[in-house]
C-alpha cells in the first residue's frame, strides 16, 4: 500500500503543477500546451497505464488490509477507546478511500472519458480549459469537488507519514520532519486543488 499510494502522491504532484497553469489567467493558454503534450507523448501515455494500475492495486490493497484486519479479531473488544491511542482520520482511511473513489468515477467521468474517446474516434480534441469552466459554473460540482478534496486532504494527512513508517523509517529524529513535510505536501496540494473550481466559479480567472 505505501509503494502504490508513494505513487499516487507523486501523481498529484504533477497533476496539481500542471492544472495550476490555470491560474496564470492567460486563458489556459499554457495548461492547454501542458495537457496537449500529457495526452499525446507517449511515454506519459505509457505511465498512465502504471498510474491506473497503481490506483486498483492501491484499492484492492486496503480492502485485503480491512479483511485481514476483521479476520484477526472476530470478537469486538469488550472496552475500547480508540481515541486513546489513534486519531478518527487514521481509523477513516477506508471511508475517506471510498469517498475519494466516488469522487475519482465523478471525475474521470468529467475529463477524461470523453477526451479519450474523443482523441481515439478521431475526433475534435476536448477544449479541458473550457470544460472545467462549464463545469465549475455550477455550484453542486463546485461543492462536490471541494468535498473531494477535503476528503483527500485527511487521506494525504495520514497517508503520507504511513507510507514511510510502513517502510521502516520511525525515528525519533527523522519521524517529525516527515510529519511536517506530509502536512506541508497536504495542505499544498490540496489548497490548489480547491483553489481551481473556486477560482472558476468566482471568476478570478476567465
Ligand atoms: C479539484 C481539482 C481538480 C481539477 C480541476 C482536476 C482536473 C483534471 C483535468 C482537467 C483532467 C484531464 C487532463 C489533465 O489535466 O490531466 C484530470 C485528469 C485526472 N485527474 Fe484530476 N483534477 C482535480 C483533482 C484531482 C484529484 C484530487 C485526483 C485524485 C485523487 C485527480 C485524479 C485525476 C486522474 C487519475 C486523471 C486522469 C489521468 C490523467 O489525465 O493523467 N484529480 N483532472
Amino acid at each position: 500500500m505505501a509503494l502504490t499510494g508513494t505513487f499516487l502522491i507523486t501523481f498529484l504532484i504533477v497533476h496539481a503543477g500542471i492544472n495550476a497553469c490555470i491560474f496564470l489567467n492567460d486563458g489556459g493558454a499554457t495548461f492547454k500546451t501542458f495537457a496537449h503534450f500529457m495526452s499525446h507523448n507517449w511515454i506519459v501515455r505509457f505511465l498512465e497505464i502504471g498510474l491506473f494500475a497503481g490506483l486498483f492495486l492501491h484499492i484492492i490493497q486496503g480492502l485485503l488490509l480491512w479483511a485481514q484486519n476483521n479476520k484477526a479479531r472476530p470478537v469486538r473488544y469488550q472496552y475500547n477507546q480508540p481515541s486513546k491511542n489513534s486519531t478518527w482520520y487514521s481509523r477513516s482511511m477506508g471511508i475517506l478511500g471510498t469517498l475519494l473513489l466516488l469522487f475519482l468515477i465523478m471525475h474521470l467521468n468529467h475529463f477524461y472519458v470523453g477526451t479519450k474517446i474523443a482523441l481515439y474516434s478521431g475526433d475534435q480534441p476536448h477544449d479541458l480549459y473550457k470544460e472545467m469552466q462549464e463545469i465549475f459554473s455550477n455550484q453542486i460540482w463546485v461543492g462536490l469537488y471541494l468535498a473531494g478534496v477535503v476528503a483527500l486532504f485527511w487521506h494525504l494527512y495520514h497517508g503520507f507519514q504511513s507510507a514511510f513508517q510502513t517502510f521502516g523509517l520511525n525515528h525519533k529524529r527523522y519521524t517529525p520532519v516527515i510529519r511536517a513535510a506530509g502536512t506541508g505536501y497536504a495542505v499544498i496540494i490540496c489548497s490548489l486543488f480547491a483553489l481551481m473550481p473556486l477560482a472558476f466559479y468566482f471568476h478570478w480567472i476567465s
